[in-house]
């Protein structure tokens, strides 16, 4: 494989360093405009909007059972909240303005408080207009850590996000809700930064042990990401451990809102560079961190990893002749979508695309009042997704984490909160409906949730 040092599409050098980012978190969670250095050196600084005026904003990072408390302070120009994604949370602090919550107006604050009963990599973001929000830098990694630790040498967060700047001023393009956005793949970005820099450097010796855990943040690229250099195993996805790791071989996909820990061992010599490796649309293959290697930390490599210890309630029993709902995915460019009810009322193509809305389930666009199923608590539920459009969409579940029923019925893959579905396919879904409380079921592709890819599921109180 070809490793492309990064000088992409807005230059050559490397981005200045972030403002260093505080251990121990602050109370308050502040959303503000600020700017940060994401085009390389050269370009002006970015306007962004930031939690603590940063973006990914701070680490979020507690013990396993632990209770997570932060007031969001709101110093934007207009109202927000805060999801907490992959969080087996309470309801009413599921952050999603409009259904969960209202939005938290300019000056006002809003305190979240929840308990983590799950260890894994979460993230948190903008909940309401996430679509420009999230675009604009609303996002921080929030982890939580295992009682039994892995043994590792080294741990790094690395959160991937794919901004649209302007070529010369390297200004967020303000063009969020672009009709081609909506009706096609979603909002693309032209510079892809790690964890805020656009060239993220590492070093390491050989046969170290490094834990990665990677999220996407990006609000509709799909990342291909490879590793050259290091070895090892994805050991857990969207938060949750895998029973059995597998081998990160080959092109590791990672939609919109996934992510994905790997444990790895760098196999790269002295004085050769490890790379966590980006593929373009092209098929071209860009550094996107590099590891100077410098020396040798033993003599061979560790023996494989024991799995992560598992969360609680993983299982998902018995999902042969449970109730399934289908949910049937229609509309964009290049679709079959004729007409749809929105709002009430029944309309052609080209009327709905006047509003700015493209997408419809079940024959209907965006959020209704009434939700996709009704479960009763502790129902086990499948959700047969059909997509009959030709672009791909990242399905998340808010609350409860799911399981991919397999073809046969017969397996079930590994326990998710979003879920890539290709062009064509169709995939089904299994949970147990135990969290209470009406769950957003939407497309993680901000554009297409925001014109019409938004349902949603309730789950009953008792
Ligand atoms: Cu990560 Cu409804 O979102
Ligand atoms: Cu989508």
């Amino acid at each position: 494989m070809k490793i492309h040092r990064r000088g992409l599409l807005l230059g050559a050098a490397a981005a200045l360093a972030l403002p260093s980012r505080s251990e121990a978190a602050p109370r308050t969670l502040v959303a503000r405009p600020s700017k940060l250095q994401i085009a390389p050196e050269g370009y002006p600084e970015t306007d962004i909007w930031g939690f603590e005026g940063q973006a990914p904003g701070p680490l979020l990072r507690a013990r396993q059972g632990a209770r997570l408390q932060r007031r969001l302070v709101n110093e934007l120009p207009v109202p927000t909240s805060v999801h907490w994604h992959g969080i087996r949370i309470d309801n009413a602090m599921d952050g999603v303005a409009g259904l969960t919550q209202a939005p938290v107006a300019p000056g006002e604050t809003f305190d979240y408080a929840f308990d983590l009963p799950d260890a894994g990599t979460f993230w948190y973001h903008a909940h309401t207009n996430s679509y420009e929000q999230v675009a604009r830098g609303l996002y921080g990694a929030l982890i939580v850590e295992e009682a039994d630790a892995p043994e590792i040498d080294r741990e790094d967060i690395f959160v991937l996000d794919d901004w649209r700047l302007d070529h010369e001023t390297a200004q967020i393009s303000g063009d969020f809700g672009a009709w081609h956005d909506l009706s096609h793949a979603g909002r693309m970005g032209n510079i892809l930064t790690t964890n805020g820099k656009f060239d993220l450097k590492r070093a390491a010796r050989r046969n170290e042990r490094l834990r990665l855990r990677l999220i996407n943040a990006a609000n509709a690229r799909i990342l291909a990401l490879s590793l050259v250099g290091l070895e090892g195993w994805i050991m857990a996805l969207d938060g949750m451990p895998l029973e059995h790791p597998v081998a990160a071989q080959g092109a590791l996909r990672l939609a919109p809102a996934q992510r994905m820990d790997l444990i790895v061992d760098v196999t790269a010599a002295d004085e050769e560079t490890a790379h966590l490796a980006q593929m373009d649309d092209n098929g071209k293959w860009w550094s996107q961190v590099a590891w100077d290697i410098t020396g040798s930390a033993s003599s061979q490599r560790r023996p494989a990893p024991m799995p992560l210890p598992p969360n609680p309630r993983q299982a998902v029993p018995g999902v042969k002749g449970v109730r399934t709902v289908t949910l049937a995915m229609e509309g964009g460019a290049m679709g079959r979508l004729q007409a749809a009810t929105y709002g009430g009322k029944r309309l052609a193509f080209r009327d709905l695309a006047e509003r700015g809305q493209f997408w419809a389930f079940n024959g209907t666009v965006g959020r209704t009042d009434a939700p996709l199923a009704e479960a009763a608590l502790g129902e086990t539920l499948r959700i047969r997704i059909v997509n009959d459009t030709v672009f791909p969409h990242a399905m998340h579940l808010h609350g409860m984490h799911f399981r991919e029923v397999m073809k046969d019925s017969d397996s079930l893959g590994p326990l998710r909160d979003t879920l890539l579905v290709q062009r064509g396919e169709t995939r089904e879904i299994a949970f147990v409906a135990d969290n209470p409380g009406d769950w957003l079921f939407h497309c993680h592709m901000l554009a297409h949730a925001a014109a019409g890819m938004t349902t949603w599921i309730k789950v009953a109180r008792s």
